[in-house]
């Protein structure tokens, strides 16, 4: 879809560029990059293409929506973070949260993701029950993704790989453990793991297991495995495409 990106004022862009630098750093010594991603996926992920409703737009600092059974565990994201925004009122909530995750990216050594800022933060958060279930199969994500979000299969395999960072904690999600044995590296290591099948002290969840039995998720999976810069390319475009949901719509 072509965009069209609101200009911002010089001061504004400033805050953006030392936000980033003040992340950076915030984050690398922390080690919450996972954390981070993730607050900006369920952010932007409530997206609701039909209606237009929900969307990366700053609504995830309401406690309503921190309170969602799909965000256990980001009230923790939102309070590390209150401290950096503190500095930087200009910045809308939405603009930060996604910034937040596209940094996370970059210092764990993925893909570069292209920033552009201007989100303005919505008063009401989104409905519950938007985000993925865990539990299920290729059909339900192409719902989430696919008819809600209006997003493509070769997003829905690229933005999964994002599952190379981080892990499950029982107490959030009912699952426990990490994807790949280097959680904290943006690699595409997901998709080799994936490939070769459980192994003792990773996880797969049912909805990252779906991504190798589907023959047209498949495809991606072994691309991705095989090919770390077709990922990362794809990655950034996916992302691109996540953190903009409902956005600079032309
Ligand atoms: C495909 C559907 C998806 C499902 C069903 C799903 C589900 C989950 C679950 C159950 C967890 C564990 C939460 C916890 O216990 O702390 C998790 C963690 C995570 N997810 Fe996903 N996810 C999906 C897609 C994505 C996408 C698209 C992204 C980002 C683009 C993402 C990024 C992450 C990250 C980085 C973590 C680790 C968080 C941490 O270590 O604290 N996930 N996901």
């Amino acid at each position: 879809m072509t965009k069209n990106y609101p200009k911002v004022s010089e001061e504004y862009q400033k805050a953006v560029d030392k936000a980033k630098k003040k992340l950076r750093g915030f984050i690398a010594e922390k080690g919450c990059a996972p954390l981070m991603l993730r607050i900006a996926w369920h952010s932007a992920g409530t997206y609701d293409v039909k209606t237009k409703t929900g969307g990366p737009f700053g609504t995830m600092r309401h406690a309503a929506e921190q309170g969602h059974a799909a965000n256990n565990g980001l009230d923790i994201a939102v309070r590390l973070l209150e401290p950096i925004k503190q500095q930087f009122p200009i910045l809308a909530y939405a603009d930060f949260y996604q910034l937040a995750g596209v940094v996370a990216i970059e210092i764990t050594g993925g893909p570069e993701v292209p920033f552009h800022p201007g989100r303005e933060d919505k008063p009401e958060p989104p409905p519950e029950g938007r985000l993925p279930d865990a539990t299920k199969g290729s059909d339900h994500l192409r719902d989430v993704f696919g008819k809600t979000m209006g997003l493509s299969d070769q997003d829905i395999v690229a933005l999964s790989g994002a599952h190379t960072l981080g892990r499950c904690h029982k107490e959030r999600s009912g699952f426990e453990g990490p994807w790949t044995s280097n959680p904290l590296i943006f690699d595409n290591s997901y998709f080799k793991e994936l490939l070769s099948g459980e192994k003792e002290g990773l996880l797969q969840l049912p909805s990252d297991k779906a991504l190798v039995v589907d023959p047209v998720f498949r495809k991606y999976v072994e691309k991705y495995a095989a090919d770390e810069e077709a990922f990362f390319a794809d990655y950034a475009e996916a992302h691109v495409r996540l953190s903009e949901l409902g956005f600079a719509e032309a």
